[in-house]
């Protein structure tokens, strides 16, 4: 397992994810029931970018957090997450805890030794955070259901193995089933239509009954092998965070300097207004 994901924090696909992230623990922090996140696959926590460049300056570069007054009211918790240091950007457990209260709880789950011990020196032994050197995938069926307040799933596997698109779907129905109620957010690269056309079809035949997908994309897509960008499923997602995403994402894409060549997807798989996914992928 070579996967470190210094070399992608703070990129296009971390934006995604992060302010997804951000906005729907924000919505749930609406009530008092307590929240507890699960990151199954949580990384080291906190990232120092090289100034001299990387994949951050085609994500997080192009914001300017210093401007974040200015960005769409979306992104305002996840403004608030990046915490006012330009050049150290956060990865989803502490976006997390930063956004998370008193009474919440985050459990992060971490194969790799070195990467769990980085995470737990960021974390501080902050009490309300636990961080478990284990199997994220296993650790859905030893955590899920969580018996009080609400529950907010991350997986975001390294996708070095084409079987993680497999395993995603699989576990995403699984985690539903589990925990009825929990909100399951599912991150996945894309690179070509195939791989994400096919986790759709296998999610939107599993049964779930709400569930969102949403791409954000700084490249045409039919170029099957190169990042164009990233996508997320989203489980139960809290009530118009799809009319948020649609109105947010195109205007974000802009403001990216991505118009020319990228493009945004807000779409149901599955309840609401799901698309006729059969139909749409036939031939
Ligand atoms: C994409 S990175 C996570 C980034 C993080 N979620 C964020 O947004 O900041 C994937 C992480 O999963 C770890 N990993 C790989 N396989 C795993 C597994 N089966 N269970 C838990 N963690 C795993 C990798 O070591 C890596 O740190």
């Amino acid at each position: 397992m070579n996967y470190r994901h210094h070399f992608h924090a703070g990129n296009l696909g971390d934006v995604l994810k992060h302010l997804v992230l951000a906005a729907v623990i924000e919505r749930l922090k609406a009530k008092d029931a307590p929240i507890t996140v699960i990151d199954t696959h949580a990384g080291a926590g906190l990232y120092e970018l090289d100034s001299q460049g990387g994949e951050w300056q085609g994500g997080i570069g192009r914001l300017i957090p210093s401007e974040a007054a200015g960005w769409p009211p979306l992104l305002a918790p996840y403004a608030a997450a990046l915490g006012g240091e330009p050049l150290l950007y956060p990865g989803s457990p502490l976006v997390a805890l930063r956004l998370l209260r008193e009474q919440d709880r985050l459990i992060a789950c971490e194969t790799v030794e070195e990467v769990a011990a980085e995470l737990r020196r960021h974390l501080a032994h902050d009490p309300r955070a636990a961080v478990h050197r284990r199997d994220g995938w296993a650790a859905l069926r030893a955590f899920l259901p969580v018996k009080t307040g609400r529950t907010m799933v991350l997986i975001d596997p390294p996708f070095e193995a084409g079987e993680d698109f497999e395993l995603l779907s699989r576990h995403i129905a699984e985690a539903a089933k589990r925990a009825p109620t929990a909100i399951v957010i599912g991150w996945f690269p894309v690179k070509g239509r195939r791989a994400v056309e096919a986790l759709y079809r296998r999610l939107a035949g599993s049964g779930l009954e709400k569930l969102l997908a949403v791409e954000f994309l700084a490249e045409p897509d039919h170029d099957a092998g190169r990042f164009a960008g990233s996508g997320l499923v989203i489980l139960r997602p809290p009530f118009q965070l799809d009319q948020a995403l649609r109105e947010t994402l195109p205007v974000l894409l802009d403001r990216m300097g991505y118009r020319a060549t990228g493009s945004t997807r807000v779409e149901w798989l599955a309840g609401e207004a799901a698309r006729g996914i059969d139909q749409d992928l036939a031939g």
